[in-house]
């Protein structure tokens, strides 16, 4: 059951161009989180613009804290990625479905900012490898106090890692082993990503990004179309299975 809180800033780092780590205060979420699920964040004083919360998935959670990524790409972020150590900002959480608990090894892979949610999967199911695909060196987060799995990065243009896409890093991967993959990142990734999985025969679950306004499930307005009907990303996800998501509906409204 979701929780309204507030929540105080304890630890504000910059991992990489325009993106933060945060840890905060939140135990009533940080007790009953699991990897996939999501917070709305707002300032605790209301403003008029941003006047909605923003969703950003959660990046871990023990201890009573809750650790989120932020990357500042409008207003809302902005104001967000402002605040310091001691902060106050309003929470609503955990939200969604998240992730389903693997048996054994699984893939994670990350595509830019939808790293956050993976590294909470990496730290709780040790057994995992992550994927973590940038454009570059500048946006890597660097993250490598909290790495508890086994890592490998991508870039773009090469200049660290292997010179590939995250997509072609899993293809290599997959060719000589199969595991479950699950996947966060950009939707023309992911959509490569479910593609790929189903081309070799094994499981896929992503975790959708979408604009959302209320964030449980009242407004239909993160609503997305699926094989089993509509769906919406804030109640019914934010993560699903790839062969569930009708990639073709998904595309034609991005490209809108
Ligand atoms: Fe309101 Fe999903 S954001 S229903």
């Amino acid at each position: 059951m979701p929780v309204d809180v507030i929540g105080r800033v304890t630890e504000k780092r910059i991992v990489a161009r325009d993106t933060l780590r945060l840890v905060v205060d939140a135990p009533s979420i940080a007790e009953v989180a699991v990897p996939g699920q999501f917070v709305m964040l707002g300032q605790s004083v209301p403003t008029s613009d941003p006047f909605l919360r923003r969703p950003f998935a959660i990046a871990g959670a023990g201890w009573g804290r809750i650790e989120l990524l932020i990357r500042v790409v409008g207003l809302g972020s902005a104001l967000l990625a402002s605040v310091d150590d001691n902060d106050q900002i309003k929470i609503l959480g955990p939200l969604g479905n998240g992730f389903p608990t693997p048996s054994g090894e699984v893939f994670l892979v990350a595509g830019g900012i939808g790293l956050a949610p993976l590294l909470f999967a990496e730290r709780k199911w040790p057994k995992s490898r992550l994927l973590y695909g940038e454009s570059n060196r500048d946006w890597l987060c660097d993250l490598s106090r909290e790495k508890t799995c086994f890592w490998e990065v991508s870039t773009d243009d090469g200049s660290e890692g292997f010179r590939c896409t995250v997509v072609d890093l899993l293809k290599a991967k997959l060719e000589t082993e199969k595991a479950p993959v699950y996947a966060c990142g950009p939707e023309a990734m992911l959509s490569a990503v479910a593609e790929l999985c189903k081309s070799v025969g094994v499981e896929c679950y992503v975790s959708l990004e979408e604009r959302m306004a209320c964030g449980v499930g009242a407004c239909q307005g993160c609503v997305i179309y699926t094989e089993d009907g509509y769906k919406r990303v804030c109640k019914d996800g934010p993560v699903f299975s790839a062969q569930k998501v009708n990639w073709e509906a998904l595309n034609d409204r991005s490209g809108r």
